[in-house]
């Protein structure tokens, strides 16, 4: 989630171009990174009259204050007079949880507020700036100079909140797959043993992901190799979390009670995604069960498989707005060649497993000609351990 390398705060009265501080307000909003969804990840940095840095803030927790809030929090009217605030994305124009950000900022001396992003809502966008300029303070999109920079800190800006900008313009669950392989693109042996790939530092950032999203999928055959608890073990972070396991027949229910799974999960935070046809055989095993997890019923494609596509707008209408694909091999490979994986994380490590007796992730992907091959746009490569992990946006 976190894309680019964390920036540590400047010291107060540091001269800061418009172009840092951006990057540092991007880099801020990156802190709520775990618990903001479904809010965006917006962060805010404040100059002072001579462009030096006073605060910065960040959007802290969903239903918590923005981040122009806690960046303006505990200032004084001096301190502000003349100051230039940047933040990732427009002011908000409306009361929700908390009140209006161009309200409140309108009321302070600022000269100049510089965002990154136009709200995407078509009725509220450009009101947080109109509502500003009507105070007297300058209100305008950021833009640099140099255009390539400016190119750069604009996709760094639509990556900051991109499972809000999906969400809100296509009303639909934002994809991440996460995959460890080897160099050779190896994800688990044909025996089903698959741990451990890659090293603990790679592991660690994998639980970190769990936190950023609102469910992990994963399919059968992982819940029937692995018996995984899906669970977030992360040093720094305590937090539940949703699962989505994929079981059309829905073959492996009769053993819910006794997966790590549903010992580890509140059963309602289990989503069980079967066939419509399974209904009959899934209650007769639901009625056997001490715990039941929610079951998602989806409509089947030609092939027999679940619609994935139908599956992602059930947990749209469920509350979820943004999933981790943790595997398998199967069904990673299946979201790929569905055209429906917004962002890839790849870790791979520095092994070798053959492709005689091992499973590849995109198994059921065919590229026949070069031109068709599928281009992971944007990548960003981050290192861990002996590991190094690209990724990039499908979609
Ligand atoms: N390296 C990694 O990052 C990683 C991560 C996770 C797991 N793994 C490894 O991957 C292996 C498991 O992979 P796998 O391919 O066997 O299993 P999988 O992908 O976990 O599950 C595949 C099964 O899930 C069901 N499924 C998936 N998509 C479906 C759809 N659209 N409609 C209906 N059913 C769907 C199918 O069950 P049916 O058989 O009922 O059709 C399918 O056979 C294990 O060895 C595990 O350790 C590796």
């Amino acid at each position: 989630m976190e894309l680019i390398k964390p920036l540590s705060i400047p010291a107060t009265g540091t001269k800061l171009s418009p172009e840092q501080a951006m990057k540092l307000a991007i880099s801020e909003a990156y802190k709520g990174a775990t618990r903001v969804s479904p809010n965006p990840l917006v962060g805010a940095v404040v100059l002072d009259a001579n462009g030096g840095f006073i605060s910065c803030g960040h959007h802290e927790f969903y239903g918590g204050p923005h981040a122009e809030v806690n960046a303006l929090k505990n200032l004084s009217s001096e301190t502000l007079k003349g100051a230039h605030v940047f933040v990732t994305l427009e002011p908000c124009a409306h009361e929700g949880k908390t009140p209006s950000c161009a309200k409140m900022m309108a009321k302070l001396p600022l000269k100049k507020v510089t965002f990154g992003l136009i709200d995407p809502n078509p009725l509220v966008a450009g009101q947080g700036a109109d509502i500003l300029k009507n105070a007297g303070i300058e209100a305008e999109v950021f833009s640099s100079q140099n255009a390539e920079e400016e190119k750069e800190i604009k996709t760094q800006l639509e990556e900051v909140c991109e499972a809000f900008l999906w969400n809100f313009r296509k009303k639909k669950v934002f994809v991440a797959l996460k995959m460890a392989s080897s160099i050779d693109g190896q994800v688990a042996l044909k025996s089903g043993e698959s741990q451990w790939i890659t090293g603990p530092q790679s592991r660690e950032y994998v639980h970190y992901l769990r936190a950023c999203y609102d469910a992990i999928v994963v399919g059968k055959g992982t819940i029937d190799f692995d018996n995984p608890s899906l669970n977030i073990r992360h040093p720094e972070i305590k937090k539940d979390n949703k699962v989505v396991v994929i079981d059309g027949e829905g073959e492996l229910l009769y053993r819910f009670d006794e997966l790590k799974l549903s010992q580890v999960h509140a059963a309602e935070n289990i989503f069980w995604c079967v066939a419509e046809e399974a209904k009959e055989r899934v209650d007769k095993t639901l009625s056997k069960l001490k715990k039941t997890p929610q079951i998602v019923y989806v409509k089947t494609n030609v092939g027999g498989d679940l619609d994935l596509e139908a599956l992602l707008a059930q947990l749209y209408a469920k509350g979820l707005r943004s999933v981790m694909v943790e595997g398998g091999a199967m069904t990673a490979s299946m979201f790929i060649s569905s055209g429906l994986a917004n962002r890839l994380y790849m870790f791979q490590a520095p092994i070798i497993m053959g492709s005689g007796g091992a499973r590849s992730w995109t198994e059921t992907v065919r590229i026949s000609e070069m031109k068709n091959k599928i281009h992971i746009k944007n990548p960003r490569y981050l290192t861990f351990g002996n590991d190094f992990m690209i990724t990039g946006t499908l979609s």
